[in-house]
């Protein structure tokens, strides 16, 4: 008589294995996702317009920097790097552009963020950029 109680006769079972790698990918995986999404694609595409529009004169289209420093690379990651989304969106809100300071609506300076973000290397995602969702943002670069 077959007894498949008393002694394991199958090697453990391979879907088991799998799950777990599918698990463990999974953890890594979140916490890079996390730094995306707080941006929509539509969001950064009226940044860019917006950026030609009223900054690229003294930041360059490419953000690479001209009268005012650069916005992307590796000066812009060491200054701006891990800093809260909220803290740089509220520099620009307050300073920028530099020859008539605040007087872009702030829907406006948040898409232009967004398009910094997305120039920066962040993805977006299905939530649009607020001020409630920059703050719990890091900009991308830093330690
Ligand atoms: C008339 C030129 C001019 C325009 C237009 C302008 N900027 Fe600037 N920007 C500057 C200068 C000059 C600085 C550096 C002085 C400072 O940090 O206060 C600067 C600094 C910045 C910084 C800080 C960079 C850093 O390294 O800390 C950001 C961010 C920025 N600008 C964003 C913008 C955005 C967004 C716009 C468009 C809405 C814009 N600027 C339009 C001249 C300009």
């Amino acid at each position: 008589m077959l007894d498949i109680t008393s002694t394991p006769k199958f090697p453990p079972n391979p879907n088991r294995s799998i799950k777990c790698i599918v698990m463990a990918l999974a953890v890594v995986c979140a916490a890079p996702a996390l730094a995306a999404g707080s941006f929509t694609s539509a969001q950064a595409d009226q940044g860019h317009q917006l950026f030609n529009d009223h900054c690229a004169e003294c930041h360059r289209p490419d953000l690479t920097g001209a009268l005012g420093p650069a916005l992307k690379g590796s000066d812009f990651a060491k200054k701006w790097g891990g800093k809260p989304v909220e803290d740089f969106y509220q520099f620009e809100h307050a300073n920028m552009p530099a020859n008539a300071p605040g007087s872009l609506p702030k829907d406006q300076m948040l898409a232009i963020t967004a398009y910094i973000l997305k120039q920066n290397g962040m993805t977006p995602g299905s939530t649009a950029l607020s001020e409630a969702a920059a703050k719990d943002m890091k900009m991308p670069g830093g330690v």
